[in-house]
């Protein structure tokens, strides 16, 4: 499959909201963004100052995002990786791989010594992201509270 990986800019959002509720829709998540939810969620980011956001695009269509959030730690800057989906009919074809890469060299190049980022603990995304050479952290759990 052909694509490119470029910053993904303002033209790319309606593209970028498509490919997020696609992406959700399927196991292993089954969820129902709205579109307008999605595209809330990818202009956050845009919004916030050095992100990295990034776009795989065929022709002008997004097949893919990535989407970073600057942070500062104690040590220096690192990205947290609030997104990463590609449309499942473009799935399987190296384009998460690719956007991870792009990510790391983006962010390294931008100063920054890591990404990270929250997946599932087991089966093929955590497989998936081992492969990216993200090593798992085995010393913390992931803490919510919640209204409802
Ligand atoms: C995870 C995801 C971004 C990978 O993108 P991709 O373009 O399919 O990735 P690649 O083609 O580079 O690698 C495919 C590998 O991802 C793994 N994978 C994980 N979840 C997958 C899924 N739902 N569909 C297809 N492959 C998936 C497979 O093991 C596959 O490996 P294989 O090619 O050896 O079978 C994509 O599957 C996706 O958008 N999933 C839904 C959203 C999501 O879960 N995002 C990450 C949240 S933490």
């Amino acid at each position: 499959m052909s694509f490119r990986i470029e910053r993904l800019v303002e033209k790319h959002i309606g593209g970028a909201a498509v490919v997020l509720v696609n992406a959700y829709a399927l196991p292993p998540w089954n969820e129902s963004w709205s579109l307008e939810a999605a595209a809330e969620n990818v202009t956050y980011v845009l919004e916030t100052p050095r992100s990295i956001a990034l776009a795989a695009v065929d022709g002008g269509k997004v097949l893919g995002i990535a989407l970073g959030i600057r942070q500062r730690r104690h040590t220096g800057p690192v990205i947290y990786l609030d997104e990463l989906s590609v449309q499942p009919d473009a799935q399987g074809k190296g384009i998460g791989t690719a956007l991870l890469s792009a990510m790391f060299e983006t962010a390294t190049a931008e100063g920054c010594s890591s990404v990270w980022l929250i997946s599932q603990r087991a089966g093929a995304l955590s497989e998936f992201y081992q492969r990216c050479e993200f090593a798992m952290r085995s010393d913390l759990g992931l803490y919510s509270r919640s209204s409802g």
